[in-house]
């Protein structure tokens, strides 16, 4: 549906320019949002898949092990999309924490990630509201250390921005000039809370999180990590309208896949108020991403099926092999020394019983070296990998 007006331009100077910044109007959308036939079967069956997932993450013999890597996954891709190039296995190894060497930038940022997800996700459990002082806290995280750091971490901007183009002048688009910032994200919050007051806001949580994603987005209320964060609130919302127990939903793969189609339509609700194409494209997101979770979680139990079935198989002392192979499925890249404390078994027994997993296929050495070496479970590694290559 085209809508006229969906906000005001605001004349504002940015680098010494003249230019029209784009104030948007509150949410819900006005008129509200055209919820026909086709648009509403898209809903329920987004709905579906999301409560699959859910069930899933609850049923599976270990959630918190599938939820340990689908966040690292997510964290990986997220910030793929800025332009990081890091891989999971980088990230792995750097929370190892025992390696030599300085990390780089790259990968700071995507542990950064993890850890502004997690805090978000620990506040929320305290029973804190999903409100702006939060995603400052979260973005304080996200941009703690590497190269956000400078980029006023847990702030709302306090200087004119851009989107695109080589200076303002020739921007694709110039968000809120920062005075408006605080305002317009307190309108956000209110209808994230469902108390703006109008009964429009009264919305499905998908829906919800479908138009804030994009609000957040025209805001753009910090200098950086505007996308990572905007993802992450997806995540949030979620969780926290019961849509999922766990975070266990990511459409950092799903943006960037179809990223110039995905800056398209946000530039649409903008010029022409088209936010229902925008939530067909994230419904039809959701139950994609949602059903490739579960196929992600089904591939993985298999896997570990097969590989206990082969280890049970492969003779005496299997039992102290089985125990590593558990600890590796905690933490697919793994040192000896930390699995030695996680199985409690001495260090011979534990090198002994890693060399049989090697010997099995299952697991192989990464580092070359005689001392500190670091063992990944490969075919586990892969699985998470996927779709994760340069862009
Ligand atoms: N034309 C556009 N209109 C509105 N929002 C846009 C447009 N193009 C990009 N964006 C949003 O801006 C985000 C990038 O902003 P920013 O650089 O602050 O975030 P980031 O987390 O550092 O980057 P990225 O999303 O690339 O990882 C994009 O992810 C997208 O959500
Ligand atoms: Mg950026």
């Amino acid at each position: 549906m085209f809508r006229d007006v969906t906000g005001q331009y605001i004349s504002s100077i940015a680098g010494g320019e003249n230019v029209r910044a784009f104030a948007p109007n509150p949410l819900p959308p006005l008129p509200p949002l055209d919820l026909n036939g086709a648009r509403q079967a898209l809903l329920e069956r987004a709905t579906l898949a999301l409560g699959r997932l859910d069930s899933v993450g609850v049923l599976l013999p270990d959630p918190q092990l599938f939820l340990y890597a689908y966040v690292r996954r997510e964290a990986v891709l997220s910030s793929q999309i800025e332009g990081t190039q890091s891989s999971l296995s980088d990230l792995l190894l750097f929370e190892l924490d025992e390696l030599p060497g300085t990390p780089f930038d790259d990968v700071v940022e995507v542990s950064n990630y993890v850890a502004a997800l997690e805090h978000g996700m620990a506040r929320l459990r305290e029973g804190f509201p999903l409100c702006n002082r939060l995603l400052r806290e979260i973005h304080a995280r996200l941009m703690a250390r590497g190269r956000g750091s400078d980029k006023a971490p847990g702030e709302f901007r306090r200087s004119q921005n851009w989107i695109g183009g080589t200076r303002p002048g020739n921007a694709r688009f110039v968000p809120l000039p920062p005075p408006e910032v605080e305002p317009c994200m307190t309108a956000l919050e209110h209808f994230i809370h469902g108390s703006t007051g109008n009964p429009d806001d009264n919305l499905p949580v998908l829906l919800k999180a479908a138009l804030a994603h994009v609000q957040f987005e025209t805001i753009h209320p910090f200098l950086d990590g505007n996308g990572r964060l905007g993802r992450l609130l997806i995540a949030l919302l979620l969780h926290d309208g019961g849509a999922l127990t766990q975070p266990l939903l990511y459409l950092s793969l799903y943006f960037k896949q179809h990223r110039a189609h995905y800056y398209t339509l946000l530039d649409r609700v903008r010029t022409t108020g088209d936010w229902e194409a925008w939530v067909d494209f994230f419904l039809e997101g959701v139950e994609q991403t949602a059903q490739g979770a579960v196929q992600t979680a089904q591939r993985l139990v298999t896997l570990f099926q097969q590989d206990t079935q082969r280890t049970q198989a492969s003779g005496r002392a299997a039992a102290n092999a089985l125990r590593v192979l558990d600890g590796l499925r905690q933490r697919p890249l793994c040192s000896l020394r930390q699995l030695c404390h996680n199985t409690g078994m001495t260090f011979p027994t534990t090198t002994k019983a890693m060399l049989r997993l090697v010997d099995l296929g299952i697991v192989r050495e990464l580092t070359g070296q005689r001392r500190n070496r670091v063992f990944v479970y490969d075919a586990y590694l892969n699985i998470l990998n996927e779709g994760g290559e340069a862009l």
